[in-house]
């Protein structure tokens, strides 16, 4: 059984994403979304409202599964039996540390290989750090994530905005 991993910070989950999830699960058996929950960083959204957005986003798909994990890639890949890391790549800008993470992964652990999908031209732009941007400003962002997503964004700065007054 040809298992994948695409693993992400996914805070949150955009159109670029699922275009990638898309495409990919057709390439495999199973295509397990892991979503990085770590400590080091602030997300916006918590690793479970994260999961959540993306089960909502990708239930329509049967062979997608949507798992948090911590620590490293390469273990998560071990643990759940993966021999392929999914990444996309939306412009040259992304080469030099995608490079360097399967790289750096594949010294790790040679039975894994990391494959690219490049990002689909109408995403290329794309990413969760201008969606929040945007959103943060008041902007539209149905174009870019879906709508479940676009909701939880919405309630997320509504907070903010009330805490703030
Ligand atoms: O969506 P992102 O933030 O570009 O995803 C980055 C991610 C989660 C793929 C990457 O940070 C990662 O794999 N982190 C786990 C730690 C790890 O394995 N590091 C070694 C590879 S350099």
């Amino acid at each position: 059984m040809a298992r994948a991993i695409y693993p992400g910070s996914f805070d949150p989950v955009t159109y670029g994403h699922l275009d990638i999830i898309v495409r990919s699960s057709a390439l495999v058996d199973e295509l397990i979304v892991g979503v990085l929950n770590n400590n080091a960083k602030t997300p916006l959204f918590s690793v479970e409202e994260r999961v959540k957005m993306l089960e909502e986003a990708t239930g329509n798909i049967s062979n997608v599964k949507v798992i948090p994990f911590e620590g490293l890639l390469i273990d998560f890949a071990e643990k759940m039996d993966a021999g392929m890391v999914v990444r996309g790549l939306r412009a040259i800008t992304d080469f030099e540390n995608e490079l360097k993470m399967a790289q750096t992964n594949h010294k790790l652990s040679p039975k894994v290989e990391t494959v690219f999908l490049t990002t689909s031209l109408e995403h290329a732009y794309l990413s969760s750090t201008v969606v929040k941007e945007v959103a943060c400003f008041g902007g539209d962002i149905s174009q870019f994530v879906p709508e479940n997503v676009e909701r939880k964004i919405q309630e997320k700065m509504s907070k903010k905005e009330s805490v703030h007054q």
